[in-house]
């Protein structure tokens, strides 16, 4: 049967404006990184991404690694694209990066022009689309010059593949070094994604005050901190989830015994607040006037509806963001 989006879609969802762009993402974007690969199950993925664009998800956030194996998350989200979404590329904002190990030899892996300009490439044909929107380098990389990463990124907009530059992990100095020469090359840094949530607060440091003051956007990966913000593991590791599998990108010794105390404490907030912890974590996160979007990841539809629910209590009284903080800093 032909997929239809829900005619309501766009009726529960809040958009921000990406820095002083004139694109608007919404506060809950879809990452790609697990559970979309070949090795994952397409239909469940499908139904994941049918129920996210329904809802008013307009942006997944891919990159040419996402998988296994690497490359997968995009096969499968070109075939969900080719077969269900055409009709609607035009309400739907693709993002893909460049920048870590991809393929074999000196090529595949940092921000050599060669390796940005192959991805890019790559990922278009995976993706079956003439175009992403927005494309990032994945992370900076201390053995190319940082001009050359960044010629190639506006050369890749220039020649209409993507529509948009972003950048991914860059130390501060490199950050405006970066925003500064996209900027008086005419095609300025859209947006930034970086790590972000209760438990992994660096870029309060410097990189937020940043994106604002240059106008830019600021997407949060990680903002449930791979689940341990949510109350899964308050009481040891349940099967299947990330920390009992192999891949190892959520370790089971992160789960620290602080980890469980201060997710313990702040869920006795959000049952005040009549939030989910993973709920709570998600509005703190969007609560910061930086940050444009979460980008969360979502083992299946359950999930995903749970953590869209985030958005009907995203306001924080005073006392509630004083005793979040004082469990943070504990
Ligand atoms: N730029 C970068 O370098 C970079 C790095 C990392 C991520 N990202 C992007 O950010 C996206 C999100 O990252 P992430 O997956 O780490 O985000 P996350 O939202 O912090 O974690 C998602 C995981 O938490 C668990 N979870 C989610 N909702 C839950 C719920 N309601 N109840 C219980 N458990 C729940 C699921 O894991 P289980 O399998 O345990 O259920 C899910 O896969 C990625 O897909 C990618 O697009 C970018």
């Amino acid at each position: 049967m032909i997929y239809k989006a829900n005619e309501q879609r766009y009726s529960s969802m809040s958009y921000n404006k990406c820095g002083n762009s004139g694109l608007w993402l919404p506060a809950v974007s879809l990452g790609l990184w697990h559970n979309f690969g070949g090795t994952d199950c397409y239909e469940n993925g499908l139904e994941i991404v049918k129920y996210a664009f329904d809802h008013g998800i307009t942006h997944f956030d891919l990159a040419n690694n996402y998988g296994p194996p690497a490359g997968s998350a995009e096969e499968n989200f070109g075939r969900m694209l080719k077969k269900e979404f055409a009709p609607y590329r035009d309400e739907i904002i693709i993002t893909s990066k460049a920048g870590h190990l991809m393929w074999d030899g000196p090529y595949g892996d940092g921000g050599s022009r060669k390796y940005i300009m192959a991805s890019i490439d790559q990922t278009l044909k995976r993706l079956q689309t003439d175009y992403v929107d927005i494309f990032y380098s994945h992370r900076y990389d201390p053995n190319t010059p940082l001009d050359e990463t960044l010629q190639a990124l506006c050369d890749i907009v220039r020649q209409g593949k993507a529509l948009y530059i972003g950048l991914s992990k860059y130390p501060i100095d490199k950050l405006l070094y970066a925003f500064n020469f996209l900027k008086n090359a005419g095609t300025p840094c859209l947006v930034y994604q970086d790590k972000y949530n209760m438990l992994a607060r660096n870029v309060e440091e410097h990189h937020l005050h940043a994106v604002e003051t240059h106008g830019t956007g600021f997407v949060a990966f990680s903002p449930l901190a791979q689940g341990m913000l949510t109350d899964k593991y308050l009481h040891g590791i349940p099967k299947g989830s990330r920390a009992e599998r192999p891949e190892g990108f959520l370790k089971a010794e992160q789960i620290t015994d602080k980890v469980i105390t201060t997710v313990t404490r702040l869920q006795e907030i959000a049952q005040k607040r009549g939030q989910s912890t993973g709920q709570l974590a998600l509005a703190w996160v969007l609560h910061h006037t930086a940050v444009t979007s979460v980008i969360i990841g979502a083992r299946d539809v359950e999930q995903l509806k749970e953590n869209m629910e985030t958005l009907n209590h995203l306001s924080f009284t005073d006392d509630e963001i004083k005793k979040i903080e004082e469990i943070l800093q504990a």
